[in-house]
């Protein structure tokens, strides 16, 4: 697809942005809606391939493929009397919003996908997962880090609810930060030793070769000091507890 819209330029459209284009020799044309003004511009002025449209319709108009990124809260107002054509295909990314919704607001003939994008499309490091497959759909996100298609909404579901922890891994790091702070170690000094002793967790995260439980394994001395945090505070009623919060989002998912 040579020609791609967005309506909602948020966080995650300006990430897609910056993947198909940043240092790009031949990127595809961008349409993008006029809502997130700041970061519409922005983009337009960074990318000469990014035009910033009239209207949401405008951007349907302009493109083959249209992402639909707006928060889930304002898909109405954004969607309403939408008119896509059925040469057209529609990738949300909107959490939690089914295809048949979707097909009902949008009353389109049009392929409708769904997609779960992470920042990480703006480095090409996003694993998109993709429902149901369409080639120009699995093809846009295969340029942003590659492609996981699924078979049904509720497997798509399942990974919707692993995108929700990401955040609670950044509150883990910073309230070790903080921890470190209490214990009268400098507040810079700390954030800057937290931040280099997990950006090893994401290098040997790339070694496919090591399970997960191994991994762990290679970092941690029998009765020491890691295993001993790892046993009494991940402890099975944390793990427990972690379990049925995602149960509980799954359930509201579907
Ligand atoms: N952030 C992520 O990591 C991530 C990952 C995967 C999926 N998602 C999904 O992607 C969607 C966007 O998330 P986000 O984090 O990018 O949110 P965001 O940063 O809040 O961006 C949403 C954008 O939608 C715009 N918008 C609101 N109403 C609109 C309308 N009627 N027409 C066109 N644009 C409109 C907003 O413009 P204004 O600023 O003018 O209000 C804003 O720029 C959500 O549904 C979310 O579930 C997010």
């Amino acid at each position: 697809m040579k020609r791609i819209g967005i309506i909602g330029v948020g966080e995650i459209g300006r990430a897609i942005v910056d993947g198909l284009c940043d240092g790009v020799e031949e990127p595809p044309e961008i349409y993008l809606s006029p809502r997130g003004a700041r970061t519409a511009a922005e983009l337009s002025q960074q990318y000469p391939n990014v035009r910033v449209c009239t209207d949401n319709q405008d951007v349907v108009n302009r493109c083959e493929l249209v992402i639909l990124a707006v928060r889930p809260q304002e898909r109405a107002e954004a969607l309403a009397g939408l008119r896509i054509g059925s040469d057209r295909v529609a990738a949300s990314v909107m959490t939690g919003v089914a295809i048949s919704e979707l097909r009902r607001t949008l009353g389109t003939g049009a392929p409708v996908v769904r997609a779960i994008p992470l920042p990480a499309a703006r480095e090409r490091q996003s694993v998109t997962v993709t429902c149901p497959s369409h080639t120009a759909v699995d093809d846009l996100f295969g340029h942003l880090g590659g492609t996981l298609p699924v078979a049904d909404e509720a497997t798509l579901n399942v990974y919707q609810a692993l995108t929700a922890t990401l955040t609670t891994h950044y509150w883990y790091l910073a309230t070790l930060t903080a921890w470190a702070a209490r214990q009268g170690i400098p507040a810079e000094d700390a954030d800057r030793y937290v931040r280099g002793l997990f950006q090893g967790v994401g290098h040997a995260l790339s070694d496919e070769t090591r399970s997960l439980h191994q991994l762990a394994a290679d970092h941690e001395t029998p009765k020491g000091a890691n295993e001993r945090i790892r046993t009494t505070w991940f402890d099975t009623a944390n793990s427990d507890a972690l379990g049925k919060a995602l149960d509980a989002l799954l359930s509201d998912l579907k």
